[in-house]
């Protein structure tokens, strides 16, 4: 039996500390695309750990994490991840995997990434410049090196090809940074990534599903970043909604059962874009400092604005969304109002759907007011001590997206959570 996790807006929605707080109920957390451009938070103790390639159940002693086939991997950031978490005590060498299907991002990737970047200028992405583009495209492009290729004598040889291509491509972008110090890196990661348990993930996961093991797939980035149903071409590179589930790990679709949706109780973006409910004043300046809205990956202030109930009904439709969990709804504490977007009114008229280029209409946000709580909730553990000017927020919510709030995050810690 599996379950999903997934970010349902422009991610950053807390995906690392709702795993991390479901992980205890599973045996095996899944990681099926992405790839070091997620940045996942979440607290052992009182300690901060923002994990990037590394599943994020990885603190829970007896579970096993699986980085799947639909991930692109940066051999480099893993290994500095493995050490970091081993200083807590986890041992990786027992507990994590790696599909030998997962492809390889290359240090060319990272270097392209960057050029194409810098040569769309004012249409840039706002990529986490990770290489996640360039190595997804050699996946489909047929060209990428796999985890399993480096168990095979032609590794080098296969590189030093694919490298040749990147090189002629970089040149077509003027590219002149030098990259061997990248590459004497990535070299050495790769020593460290022959040493893991590198398997064949679709029968490891299938044979532990036959076996009545309980997986948890963890989603990177969010669904309105999706490649096919995201604000293309403010995008990623991957299938982020649950159908990547099937592909990103080898699972077939009946086995799936509950998709968990986080949302954050407001709404933020990182990167450019379309963001009809961002807020470019005090409001969203307050969003941003209260929740500290800075991106785990790259540090960059995130854009902040209301929660977008148009959005979320989409992203709901997508993934099958069977339940939600609203994280930081302490955030809005501070505030007397608050606002939630019902519609989008497009040339005068108001719909209820998501268009198909966002960045290429006009979207003025419909919203209904409601009124603050005032009130500090980060101490609160049931539901029915939460303010009641909360409740009318959360029922507002459950009605319009029609998927039921089941659990509240009110803090980044494991415990700060509330079943509804
Ligand atoms: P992810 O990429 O979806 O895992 O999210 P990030 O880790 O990038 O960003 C979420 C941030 O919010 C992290 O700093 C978390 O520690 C923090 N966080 C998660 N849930 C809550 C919550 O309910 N309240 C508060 N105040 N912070 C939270
Ligand atoms: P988590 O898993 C927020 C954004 C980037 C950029 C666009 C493309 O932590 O939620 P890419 O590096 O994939 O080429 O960037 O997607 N982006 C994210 N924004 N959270 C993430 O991951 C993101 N991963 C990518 O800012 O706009
Ligand atoms: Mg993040």
């Amino acid at each position: 039996m599996v379950d999903v996790i997934l970010g349902l807006q422009w991610g950053d929605e807390g995906k690392g500390k709702i795993v991390d707080f479901f992980a205890k109920d599973y045996d095996v957390i899944a990681r099926f695309q992405g790839g070091p451009n997620a940045g996942h938070t979440l607290y052992v103790g009182d300690k901060k750990v923002v994990l990037h390639q590394i599943p994020s159940g990885i603190f829970h002693e007896d579970k096993t994490n699986l980085i799947g086939n639909g991930v692109v991997l940066d051999a480099v950031t893993l290994k500095r991840e493995c050490d970091s978490v081993a200083s807590f005590g986890v041992d990786y060498k027992k507990n994590l995997y790696v599909s030998e299907r997962t492809h390889l991002i290359l240090p060319t990737h990272r270097a392209l990434d960057k050029a194409s970047e810098l040569s769309k200028g004012n249409d840039k992405i706002g990529s986490t410049l990770k290489g996640i583009g360039p190595a997804y495209m050699d996946k489909t492009g047929r060209n990428g090196l796999r985890v399993g290729d480096l168990l095979d004598k032609s590794f080098t040889t296969q590189y030093i090809k694919l490298r040749m291509k990147h090189q002629r491509l970089l040149d077509n972008y003027g590219f002149q940074e030098d990259i061997s110090a990248w590459e004497e890196e990535f070299f050495d990661a790769l020593e460290f990534l022959r040493s893991l348990k590198i398997v064949n993930g679709e029968y490891f996961i299938n044979e532990k599903i036959g076996n009545g093991q309980r997986i948890l797939a963890e989603g990177a980035q969010g669904s309105m970043l999706d490649v096919d149903f995201g604000t293309f071409p403010f995008v990623t590179s991957s299938n982020t909604v649950t159908a990547g589930v099937c592909s990103g790990l080898g699972i077939a679709p009946q086995k799936i059962k509950e998709v968990i949706g986080i949302t954050k109780a407001y709404c933020t973006r990182v990167g450019s874009g379309p963001f009809p409910t961002e807020l470019v004043d005090e409001t969203g300046d307050f969003l941003r400092n209260a929740g500290n809205e800075f991106g785990s990956t790259t540090g960059r202030p995130r854009r902040c604005g209301w929660i977008d109930g148009v959005a979320l009904q989409f992203a709901c439709m997508i993934n099958g969304v069977t339940q939600l969990v609203m994280t930081k709804a302490d955030i809005l504490d501070g505030l007397s109002e608050l606002k939630v977007c019902h519609g989008y009114k497009i040339n005068g008229e108001e719909k209820n759907f998501v268009p198909f280029q966002m960045n290429k209409v006009d979207i003025e946000p419909q919203y209904k007011t409601f009124e603050g709580w005032k009130t500090d909730i980060t101490a609160v553990k049931d539901y029915n001590s939460m303010p009641a000017a909360m409740n009318t927020y959360i029922d507002y919510l459950d009605n319009l997206i029609k998927v039921p709030v089941k659990y509240i995050s009110n803090g980044p810690g494991r415990e700060q959570i509330i079943s509804v």
